[in-house]
């Protein structure tokens, strides 16, 4: 390993995964995959501002750990967004989860729907990326991580405006590597599998249901939230100092494999 600023590779290793004297904010800290994400950044030494529209949910998770610290934050409010930016100062990292979904067939779907699941997994999405991107590339440096979903990839009945927007979001996030890589700012996606979050309780009070997504993945079972947020603190850090404009895929095997069928050997 190249050290810059150590003389010992095996000291520079060490630090690989470190986060000290870095800022980081997590929009959707709240709950679920935001909330583990917040807690495993600080945990590697980053200060880190849980940001939600939920500012209980932001604060419970604020109390969990050092370095943490609450923001009330409702990403739909394009100008509450720039405000962020411009008061936060320098941030380092910007992680986001807030997102949501309506699952029924695109026939049945509504115009207010379509609007609502596109506003805050796209549109919002856009205003974060443009103001916090912004002062990063100024600075020469950040690392901006967005979730996306095995959605991005592979459908099924009643996915169809979540998954656009997943995708969508993929290939927005990847033209921001491109137009932002020559600032030294890095841009990524994690596409996670089933995980057990508020979002997903929908599926999970259905034990059919539940089971059936449990056996499409490779390890048989729903991931936990936290399972995700070693994925985060590697695209945050310098681990990943040569990764950007990737997806980088948390989903058990999902997308790996077909998983309806196994032949008899
Ligand atoms: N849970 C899964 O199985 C799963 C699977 C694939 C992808 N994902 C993606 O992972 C991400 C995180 O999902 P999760 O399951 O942790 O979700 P979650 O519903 O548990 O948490 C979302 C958080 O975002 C906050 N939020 C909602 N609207 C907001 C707004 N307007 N402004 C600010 N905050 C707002 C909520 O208060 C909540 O704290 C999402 O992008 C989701 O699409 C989740």
């Amino acid at each position: 390993m190249q050290a810059q600023d150590h003389t010992d590779p095996m000291d520079a290793y060490s630090r690989l995964f470190r986060l000290d004297g870095r800022k980081a904010v997590v929009v959707g800290a709240g709950s679920g995959i935001g909330r583990e994400s917040a807690l495993a950044l600080a945990a590697h030494g980053a200060t880190v501002v849980c940001a939600d529209r939920d500012l209980t949910a932001a604060t419970e998770t604020a109390s969990m750990g050092p370095g943490l610290s609450p923001r009330a934050l409702d990403v739909l409010d394009g100008e509450a967004v720039t405000r962020a930016a411009e008061e936060l100062g320098p941030v380092d990292v910007l992680v986001f989860t807030a997102a949501t979904n309506v699952r029924k067939p695109l026939l049945d779907y509504t115009a207010e729907e379509f609007e609502r699941v596109v506003a805050l997994n796209l549109r919002a999405s856009f205003d974060l990326v443009r103001a916090f991107g912004r002062g990063m590339a100024a600075r020469g440096g950040g690392s901006i991580i967005g979730f996306s979903s095995i959605r991005a990839v592979a459908v099924e009945p009643g996915q169809g405006v979540y998954a656009a927007t997943k995708a969508g979001l993929v290939q927005m996030l990847r033209t921001a590597a491109a137009e932002l890589g020559p600032s030294g700012v890095r841009v990524n996606t994690v596409a996670p599998g089933i995980v057990d979050t508020p979002l997903t309780a929908q599926i999970r009070a259905v034990p059919e249901w539940s089971e059936a997504y449990a056996s499409k993945s490779a390890l048989g079972r729903w991931s936990r939230p936290d399972e995700l947020a070693g994925a985060v603190v590697y695209l945050a850090s310098d681990a990943s100092s040569f990764v950007t404009g990737s997806q980088l895929f948390v989903d058990g095997g999902w997308t790996a494999i077909d998983g309806r069928y196994t032949p008899p050997s």
